[in-house]
């Protein structure tokens, strides 16, 4: 239900952008969360005659390094799930690059941010939570100021995101997000969380006086 509820809403979003010609902006997650999401919005394609053509999109994270290959990389996921499935022109889907050498990596962070701007800002985020509370991979104590960046994934996100990989160890250590400011600057936010296991992360991410401790408090500060 809470899936056909965000469909609807990213639905109701490209067809008043449709309408008046202009391109909706989506801001997009990965992780089992949105996989239900993503099949309500094919579902809507085939069948409801929903079109992505004017739609463009960018992804939270990709883990670093992780060639886009992978079965393990977001950009594997997106396009199984979702971009491969639907009408949306390749060019106009963004999920940052896993294999950017390091020492480059602070200048393809900036142009990612650069591409949202041009691309008019981000109409709407779609999020999950960690049970760290982390947004996009942004884990406790990424600045509220932050933007797209590397960051070291904490140890309880590589064992909550394990059970995609054979070992542990051959989880990444290290991920490319965007930051919780290039979060907060979208139009509206939508975070989605399901099960038991997110009750304690929500309950502080609503109740819980906001802090950089738990990164999701922080979207008590948004309007929308
Ligand atoms: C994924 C992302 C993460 C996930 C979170 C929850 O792009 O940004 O914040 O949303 O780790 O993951 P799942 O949905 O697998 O519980």
């Amino acid at each position: 239900e809470g899936s056909v509820y965000a469909a609807g809403v990213i639905a109701k979003i490209i067809r008043e952008k449709a309408e008046k010609g202009e391109k909706a902006v989506i801001g997009m997650a990965t992780g089992s969360t949105p996989k239900s999401l993503y099949d309500e919005l094919v579902r809507m394609h085939r069948e409801e005659g929903l079109s992505f053509k004017n739609v463009i999109t960018f992804n939270l994270d990709e883990y670093y390094p992780m060639e886009a290959d992978s079965i393990h990389s977001y950009h594997y996921f997106m396009r199984k799930i979702l971009f491969d499935k639907i009408d949306i022109d390749p060019k106009n889907y963004h999920i940052p690059d896993g294999m950017v050498p390091k020492d480059q990596i602070k200048k393809y962070a900036a142009e990612y941010e650069k591409m949202i701007e041009d691309a008019g800002g981000l109409d709407l985020q779609i999020l999950g939570i960690g049970q760290n509370g982390h947004i996009g991979f942004n884990e406790p104590g990424s600045p509220v100021y932050s933007k797209t960046r590397l960051i070291t994934l904490d140890n309880n996100t590589r064992i909550a995101n394990s059970a995609d990989f054979s070992t542990l160890s051959d989880v990444p250590r290290m991920a490319i997000t965007m930051g919780i400011n290039s979060i907060m600057n979208a139009r509206e936010i939508l975070l989605m969380a399901w099960g038991e296991a997110k009750s304690n992360a929500i309950k502080k991410s609503v109740e819980g006086k906001p802090t950089e401790e738990l990164p999701a408090t922080l979207l008590q500060h948004h309007y929308n």
